[in-house]
């Protein structure tokens, strides 16, 4: 069966002396693996202002602090994501109030957005769910006119682009995340990055404790919580090997994204997502939306093709009861999108027996 997902990891003969030599370096915790990971992951993005943490999710969590997000404060979001974009709004005490997507590409919608702001919102998240960016020439108009801070949650989007650019560093937060599944893995890991330095230091100190590590521990004196949200150097040397991979690899999933662009285009029961202007996505899944979903996910499975809609809409979990209202556009496009494996495990032979396959009809 070709899978959804599979974690490229680099070949052992390059990874694995590194690997030992860290593990038996004597030092462990964040030391200078992770700052060269940072230094190579700010080159990647063209923004040296980025931090490495444990997870994505520990960088919406910070992000979320940062935007100064308390308890009772409106964040508008999707439900159109994995969960942990919308848990960490809970984290700090946040109401999550649910945008409604753009039916033709899942992502969240500007209209809708601008409808929902009132004075409690205190910010905005958008999901580049699997890879494809939302419409950032609206949104930065709506951050623009609202003076709401964006966070830009594009843990599936690395290597995408907007406007030429690696997204990264257009709005105020970026968050990203290298857990096993994604682009660019390092078993766990995220990243923050930031569009200007000015919160960069607060935030370094959030991810130990409120520590400045800068400062001998004596002479520290801790100013408001911080969390133990650091990148070790185990997982940042596996990150810096990742690196030297990290263009050939997103290459792949780009390069089978654009072939399934071009190759499904005119094919019967599948509608193709139209991507946001300006915008270039780097394809971690390749979604689209298909006429009874049911049986081309069972005639693809027939032909040892993973297919599936592989994230429940965050609207549908008790937890997010108080934030319930009518989505159509999402309504519309849950029901009938799918993925289909993209990645860069897929051969030549791989691409094609699926465009076969998806011919075919089912
Ligand atoms: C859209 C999205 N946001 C955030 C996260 C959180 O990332 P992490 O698993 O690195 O905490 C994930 C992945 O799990 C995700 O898919």
């Amino acid at each position: 069966m070709i899978p959804l997902v599979k974690p490229y990891l680099p070949p052992r003969e390059e990874l694995l002396p590194e690997l030992e030599a860290i593990l038996y370096s004597g030092y462990i915790a964040e030391g200078q693996p992770v700052y060269d990971f940072e230094n190579l992951f700010g080159e990647y993005l063209d923004n040296q202002n980025v931090l490495a943490l444990h997870s994505g999710t520990d960088a919406l969590h910070i992000a979320l602090l940062l935007a100064n997000v308390g308890i009772g404060d409106e964040v508008i979001s999707t439900p159109m994501t994995a969960e942990p974009t919308n848990v960490a709004i809970t984290m700090v005490g946040g109401k999550v109030v649910w945008g409604d997507v753009d039916p033709d590409t899942g992502l969240l919608c500007p209209k809708s957005v601008r409808s929902l702001i009132t004075e409690k919102t205190k910010a905005i998240i958008l999901v580049h769910y699997a890879g494809m960016v939302c419409d950032m020439n609206e949104f930065n108009k709506i951050s623009e006119e609202f003076n709401i801070p964006i966070i830009e949650d594009a843990a599936h989007a690395l290597g995408s682009k907007y406007k030429g650019k690696r997204v990264g560093s257009n709005s105020a937060y970026t968050i990203f995340s290298l857990q096993a599944i994604k682009h660019m893995t390092t078993v766990d890991g995220g990243f923050l990055s930031f569009n200007k330095a000015d919160q960069i230091g607060r935030a370094r100190r959030m991810r130990w404790f409120g520590l400045d590590k800068g400062k001998p521990r004596l002479e520290n004196d801790i100013v408001e919580t911080g969390y133990k949200y650091a990148m070790n150097n185990v997982n940042a040397t596996i990150g810096l090997v990742q690196m030297k991979h990290l263009e050939t690899i997103v290459g792949k999933y780009i390069d089978n994204g654009k072939f399934f662009d071009e190759q499904l285009k005119n094919t019967n029961g599948v509608q193709l997502i139209k991507y946001s202007e300006d915008t270039e996505p780097s394809y971690w899944l390749y979604t689209m939306m298909v006429e009874r979903r049911e049986d081309f996910i069972k005639h693809m499975e027939a032909h040892g093709i993973s297919a599936s809609p592989l994230h429940y809409r965050n609207d549908l979990h008790s937890i997010f009861k108080e934030s319930k209202r009518d989505l159509p556009g999402l309504d519309d496009f849950y029901s009938k999108m799918v993925h289909i494996p993209c990645g860069w495990w897929l051969t030549n032979e791989d691409r094609e027996h699926m465009v076969e396959t998806i011919k075919k009809g089912w």
